[in-house]
């Protein structure tokens, strides 16, 4: 995951739908002391989890906190004002049901260029795998809430450029989404326009893929 994401020391993470917080030792070792890792959950208990993990280790730059990343600005004012270098979703965003809003929510979070590394599953019931297929959404959908949503085309059509690592169409999606580079696209205050431009992913084209799409 790290190797992904573009983190030298200093920058603040967020980890959407962080659950009991599995990622934040990696995290916090990639943006070290001067950095920041900001986990949300909506789940009270994985909050609590999380927390529990946090206090253990005596991590004071990693934050836990609850929040629908669905509703606007994630339920955290303070992160809307696209100053989070870097997001991580692992196996979460495809549990939310309003997935579109989600993501505009993380774009919106993220300064202009920043990444969001997603792993998610795309379980495509087709082919003579079909019916295994059918039974893992079916168990993943009573266990995790997974709504069968296309994490894919969401993160093409919400974000500027989506470079797929592993999966595509297959069982197991993982992508590195980018927000426009340039905070040109933004204006004086920092916000992203109302009308923004047209993604060039929604004019088909611009989607860079990788092997296995
Ligand atoms: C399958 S767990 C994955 C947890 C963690 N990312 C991991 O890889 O271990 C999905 C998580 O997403 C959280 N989640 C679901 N919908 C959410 C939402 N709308 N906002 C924030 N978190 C949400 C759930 O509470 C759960 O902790």
């Amino acid at each position: 995951m790290l190797q992904h994401l573009d983190l030298h020391g200093g920058e603040t993470v967020l980890d959407v739908g962080c659950g009991a917080g599995q990622h934040f030792a990696a995290l916090r070792t990639a943006v070290g002391m001067r950095g920041r890792v900001i986990g949300i959950d909506y789940s009270p208990g994985m909050v609590k989890q999380a927390q529990e993990l946090v206090e253990q280790q005596g991590w004071d730059n990693v934050e836990v906190r609850r929040g629908d990343a669905s509703q606007p600005a994630l339920e955290q004012p303070d992160l809307a004002q696209h100053d989070v270098d870097a997001a991580i979703a692992t196996f979460a965003i495809s549990a939310m049901p309003d997935l579109y809003a989600a993501l505009q929510n993380v774009r919106d979070a993220l300064r202009p260029g920043g990444q969001f590394f997603v792993i998610d599953l795309c379980l495509v019931p087709k082919g003579p795998a079909g019916i295994v297929v059918r039974f893992l959404g079916l168990c993943y959908r009573l266990l995790a809430g997974w709504t069968g949503q296309d994490v894919l085309t969401a993160l093409q059509e919400t974000f500027d450029t989506v470079q797929v690592i592993r999966g595509g169409r297959s069982w197991v999606v993982i992508a590195v989404a980018t927000t426009g580079r340039h905070a040109a696209d933004w204006d004086g205050g920092g916000r992203r326009p109302t009308a923004a431009p047209p993604s060039p992913n929604r004019a088909g084209g611009g989607a860079s893929r990788g092997p296995g799409t």
